[in-house]
Formats: C-alpha cells, sequence, structure tokens
C-alpha cells in the first residue's frame, strides 16, 4: 500500500503534477482542495469568504483526516495545509510527505495567472505578489521541511516536464 502527500507553496505545480502521477501509476489522486469543494459544494474561496480562514482549516483538517485514510493513493494539498494543528506530523504518520520546492520567482510567474480563486492573493496587485510569497515562504518553511522527501517543481511547464517529473517522483518513492 502506498500514500503519497504532496505539499508545496500555491502554485508549486502540486495538482499538476499529482494527477500525472496518479495516472501514470494508476492509483487513486485526491486535490484536497477539490475534495472540500465537492464536499461543501462551495469553492473555496466562498469558504474563506463564510467561515473566514479558520473556518476554512478547520474543514481542511478534516477531510484531510478523511482522505489520509485512503489507499494507493496520492493526495495533493493545499499550500497551507502542512501549516496548521498537527497535519505534518499526522501526514508523516499515514504516508510519504514529499515537498515540491520552487522559487519565488517561478511561483510569482505561475501565481499571476491563478490569483482571483485563491482568496489569500486576490487583493493583492503584481508587485505585491512576490513580497508576500517571500514572507509567507519564512513563515511556512519549517512546516514544509518536516517533510520526509523533496523534489524541484519547476520543471512542471509542459508535458515533456511532467512526464519527467512523474519519473523523477517515482524513484523518489521507490515505485
Ligand atoms: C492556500 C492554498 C490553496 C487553498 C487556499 C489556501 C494556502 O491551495 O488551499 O486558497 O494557504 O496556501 P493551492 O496551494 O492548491 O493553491
Amino acid at each position: 500500500m502506498i500514500r503519497i502527500f504532496l505539499l508545496g507553496f500555491m502554485g508549486a505545480g502540486k495538482t499538476t503534477l499529482g494527477r500525472a502521477f496518479a495516472k501514470a501509476m494508476n492509483m487513486d489522486f485526491i486535490d484536497l482542495d477539490y475534495y472540500i469543494e465537492a464536499r461543501y459544494r462551495k469553492t473555496v474561496r466562498q469558504i474563506f469568504e463564510e467561515r473566514g480562514e479558520d473556518g476554512f482549516r478547520q474543514i481542511e483538517r478534516n477531510l484531510l483526516h478523511e482522505a489520509a485514510e485512503f489507499e494507493d493513493v496520492i493526495v495533493s494539498l493545499g499550500g497551507g495545509t502542512p501549516c496548521f494543528f498537527d497535519n505534518m506530523d499526522y501526514m508523516n504518520g499515514q504516508g510519504l510527505t514529499v515537498y515540491l520546492e520552487c522559487s519565488p520567482e517561478v511561483l510569482v510567474r505561475r501565481l499571476k495567472l491563478g490569483k482571483d480563486k485563491r482568496p489569500l492573493l486576490k487583493d493583492k496587485s503584481d508587485e505585491q505578489l512576490m513580497d508576500y510569497v517571500v514572507e509567507t515562504m519564512k513563515q511556512r518553511a519549517a512546516f514544509y521541511e518536516k517533510a520526509q522527501l523533496r523534489m524541484n517543481g519547476a520543471r512542471l511547464e509542459s508535458k515533456k516536464q511532467v512526464a519527467e517529473s512523474v519519473e523523477e517522483l517515482r524513484h523518489l518513492v521507490n515505485l
């Protein structure tokens, strides 16, 4: 049985890599944000608006505990999932944790395109985005660094790179 948790900052490519990996390995794929949205029939943005970040983090933790019981699965987390409650220690006990690392430059380039659906970024100008990413990354680093394994998330920009990253992850987790 294998259970993998993919973590990293918003824009690191967790969903892209997780989905491609699951397809290639014939495993189940759970994207925690989509899982939450399907269960609550609301977008992450609506949940933030209605319940605040604290309410969202509670839901995120509850549904993480559900997804972390599934078998032969790769779970792509939200960027903040590892940084609340004891989520990181819990996941380290449930399976393999992989930190998808990316430089702030790469993250900001990708996030400029996806700001609207991310409640923590929606009001930031492109100029404010770099400061936000650098500052938030500093606060989150200690949590992300608890991951058992790491890989580079920068090379997910073409079909070929995604396929190569899938191979890299396969070796990393010994599959
Ligand atoms: C968040 C990241 C988002 C989503 C929510 C909060 C964060 O997921 O869970 O908007 O705190 O970094 P992605 O990393 O998939 O964008």
